[in-house]
């Protein structure tokens, strides 16, 4: 009986001792996974701002073009960039203004969709307003978009093909 006893409590202990080992062994998984997550590679924000700034050209001769389909797949874009700053930008306090952009967005979203030229044109210029609106009020008024004055890249076509 006594040796019954003294065996179970060294089982006891045995498996409480395993126990720990366990747990310094998922710990030591957790802190490796958190710091190579830490070490993840992530765009910054002026490397969105870079990607949007291209979308936005682009969107200008897709719409002066009539290029329609086009237009929607690059405001699409903005947007989508708008959101992964959102996401990833999250340590920077300025983001918490971009919000400022949506209706602007949502209008020219709706010119696109009626095809309509001249509420297009107006809705460029009141997004490019919004764009420089939000610089200045995060101090980088220094950034000054304009309406395009020249292709953004030689190697695309705006014009509709379908
Ligand atoms: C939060 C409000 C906000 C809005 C809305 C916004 N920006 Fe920016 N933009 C910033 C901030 C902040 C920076 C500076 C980023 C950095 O620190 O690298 C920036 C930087 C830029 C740059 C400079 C990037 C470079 O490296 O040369 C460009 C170009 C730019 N934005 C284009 C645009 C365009 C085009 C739009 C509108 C479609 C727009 N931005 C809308 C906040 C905004």
């Amino acid at each position: 009986m006594k040796t019954i006893l003294i065996l179970g409590v060294f089982f006891m202990l045995a498996a409480c001792g395993g126990s720990t080992n366990n747990t310094d062994q998922l710990q030591a998984q957790v802190d490796s996974l958190q710091k190579k997550l830490n070490d993840t590679y992530k765009p910054g924000l002026g490397e969105f701002m870079l990607g949007i700034q291209l979308h936005h050209a682009k969107l200008w001769f897709a719409g002066t073009n009539k290029n329609w389909k086009l237009a929607d797949f690059e405001v699409h874009e903005i947007g989508e960039s708008l959101d992964d700053i959102k996401k990833y930008c999250t340590d920077r306090p300025e983001v918490k203004s971009i919000g400022m952009i949506d209706p602007a967005l949502s209008s020219i979203n709706t010119a696109i969709q009626q095809k309509d030229m001249q509420l297009f044109k107006n809705g460029f210029i009141d997004l490019t307003n919004n764009c420089n609106n939000c610089h200045k009020t995060v101090n980088h008024e220094f950034n000054v978009i304009t309406i395009p004055t020249s292709l953004p890249v030689v190697n695309q076509d705006f014009k509709p093909h379908y």
